[in-house]
């Protein structure tokens, strides 16, 4: 019998598109399909495997296009089918792969399944949808709370029921429990999937159920006053429910019609100990379920190092891990950690054991945008609901043109305060620079198979710096990071050993003094492959 070669997404790096502030094409100051198309020698050079766009589906953009209106079609904003078509040839002819966003949670308020729905009581949508009476007191059914802001029941007059939001009152929520909605779903996903896709990044994707007896959602009493207002309860009922592991495997099944190894990510917010749950028993859940960890970790070396072993730890046999140190909702990397941290992070996200997931422009070390209350474009900061999402969706810079190359036409966004001086042009020529040490971790990436699909095992932690290995057959690389602004010293690796790339670029064949010590400069982090 012949071994089956593990998955092409286990080895690859995913970039993340949020395709409104990508590239234009066309000179109306919005991202498009054929700006990304403009742009693929970029992503080709950088060394990412797949690209993952997010929703480019037609949309009244209450919440900028995961309101969806129409879910086999292209936004005309965004470009046309045969925009995608050429998108997905450019990708594949170039060995890259393709990952769209699916939107099942909820449709907009303006799809004509919500339309129908709404028209009667009795039409044949409306149980695509879900609706509850009035309670006794004629308010809302139960506690239940969106996560853009307020309660998630919208009321409808005509009909005297309320229809549920995990978002917006512009995103009704669909009803999975009823097949007719999966298998609508499931079509959608075939049509894809037919247009040569390689896998979906689900949307909500652990909110898909609900509790059928509708019980209120139990208050969190981990909650602190700096938490979001959805976090004041546990969503044990209107989301996270178990049974969506049906859901999720009947997903599994389209996919598995299709060859090449077709990949489901999932979009969880969860701790990893509840996170690996979406694996499924058997491995027949999610592919890879989004560790978001990393993003509101406290970051210090122990702690870091407490949450991979744990990650590690809980993982079931056979599941591949992942990471993400940011995306299009939360603020960006070189923010929460300063740009000197943020490239420490990278590299310990491209060495950790897993597939990563980088969002646009953390390879530059973006920072978020200050965004004037005027400027204000993220729905739900508009409603002064949640946390806004502006400062970390500004326009990618290209170069030092108008509109940092981004667009001929004043972008729909403003471009962020450090534009001018981190555009890609500007990294391109500075041999140190951010883009640099991307790339150079990308190839790294590629020519040692150890720092991909290797083994993973730590070798120490303390307040100041962590080190951990990658091991595959006879090689071995050694990872040293330091994660203060200070010089240290730390403990060499275990063995005799060549500094092959330092975060600092510099000195890549400077030989360390492994007699009792490395010294690591501030922010510096080191791979070392064993001799
Ligand atoms: C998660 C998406 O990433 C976010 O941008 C969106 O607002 C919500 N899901 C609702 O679809």
């Amino acid at each position: 019998m012949t071994q089956k070669s593990s998955p092409w997404w286990q080895s690859a790096t995913i970039y993340q598109i949020y395709i409104r502030s990508f590239q234009d094409s066309n000179g109306d100051g919005i991202g498009d399909l054929a700006g990304i198309l403009n742009r693929l020698d970029y992503l080709h050079a950088l060394g990412v495997d797949a690209l993952w766009i997010t929703p480019f589906y037609p949309s009244p953009m209450a919440d900028f296009g995961y309101d969806v209106s129409a879910y086999c079609d292209v936004d005309p904003r965004f470009g046309s089918i045969a925009d995608f078509d050429r998108l997905r040839d450019g990708l594949h002819q170039r060995g890259m792969k393709l990952l769209i966003d699916l939107v099942p949670n909820h449709t907009s308020n303006q799809h004509p399944w919500f339309q129908e729905a709404l028209s009667s009581r009795q039409s044949p949508k409306r149980d695509w949808y879900i609706w509850h009476d009035p309670s006794p007191d004629g308010g809302v059914p139960n506690n239940w709370w969106s996560l853009s802001g307020g309660p998630a029941w919208q009321f409808d007059p005509a009909s005297q029921q309320y229809y549920m939001h995990s978002f917006l009152a512009e995103q009704p929520d669909l009803n999975w429990r009823n097949p007719a909605v999966r298998d609508a779903f499931y079509q959608v996903m075939r049509f894809w999937l037919d247009r040569g896709v390689d896998g979906f990044r689900v949307d909500v994707i652990g909110g898909l159920m609900k509790d059928p007896a509708f019980q209120d959602d139990p208050v969190n009493e981990g909650y602190k006053d700096s938490d979001p207002d959805f976090l004041r309860l546990k969503a044990i009922n209107s989301s996270n429910r178990p049974e969506v592991m049906e859901v999720i495997a009947e997903m599994r099944a389209v996919l598995a019609h299709y060859a090449g190894d077709r990949v489901l990510i999932g979009e969880l917010y969860q701790p990893v100990e509840q996170l690996v749950f979406y694996y499924g028993a058997h491995l027949e859940g999610v592919h890879l379920p989004f560790n978001f960890n990393l993003m509101w970790l406290e970051w210090k070396a122990w702690g870091v190092m407490k949450l991979i072993e744990l990650y590690e730890r809980h993982l079931p046999k056979g599941a591949w891990p992942t990471w993400v140190l940011g995306n299009h909702d939360q603020p960006r990397v070189a923010s929460r950690l300063g740009p000197a941290q943020a490239r420490l992070a990278m590299m310990l996200m491209l060495t950790l054991r897993g597939t990563p997931t980088l969002y646009q422009g953390e390879e530059l070390g973006l920072e978020n945008a200050i965004i004037s209350a005027d400027e204000i474009q993220d729905p739900f900061a508009k409603a002064g609901k949640g946390q806004g999402r502006d400062g970390e969706r500004t326009p990618m810079p290209w170069d030092d043109s108008a509109h940092a190359g981004f667009s001929t036409h004043t972008p729909w966004l403003r471009l962020g305060g450090d534009a001018a001086l981190k555009h890609v042009a500007a990294q391109d020529k500075d041999p140190l620079s951010m883009l640099a040490m991307t790339r150079a971790l990308f190839k790294l990436r590629k020519q040692e198979p150890a720092l991909s699909r290797g083994e993973w095992s730590a070798l120490y932690a303390d307040d100041h710096s962590l080190s951990y290995e990658r091991i595959l057959g006879q090689d071995r690389f050694a990872i040293l990071l330091n994660l203060t602004g200070q010089t240290i010293l730390v403990e060499p690796p275990p063995y005799s050993a060549k500094l092959v790339l330092s975060s600092y670029l510099d000195h890549t064949e400077k030989a360390f003094d492994f007699s009792d010590h490395v010294t690591l400069r501030p922010n510096e982090g080191c791979i070392f492959k064993a001799l």
